[in-house]
């Protein structure tokens, strides 16, 4: 389990071990896009502001995972992610 920091709003959501990232931030931002849920398509791919990210998907380049993830696979490698939401 992690937690993910809303930077616009300053809200937080906590990701439970057997849901995305993607699932919990939609509790908070129901409008959040998604669609493959796989980690290929790319509708997921939201800015992060702080944190480490385990990136868990076959799609972004090494430049984009600097400073991005995709949300329906990839989690924190820490405790915490802030993100551009
Ligand atoms: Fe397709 Fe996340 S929804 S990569």
């Amino acid at each position: 389990p992690f937690t993910v920091e809303l930077g616009r709003s300053g809200r937080t959501v906590e990701v439970a071990a057997d849901e995305s990232a993607l699932t919990a931030v939609r509790r908070e931002l129901p409008g959040t896009a998604y669609s493959c849920e796989q980690g290929f398509c790319g509708t997921c791919q939201h800015r992060v502001l702080a944190g480490e990210v385990d990136h868990r998907d076959e799609l972004l380049t090494d430049g984009e995972r600097e400073d991005s993830m995709l949300l329906c696979v990839s989690r924190a490698a820490g405790d915490r992610l802030v993100l551009d939401l």
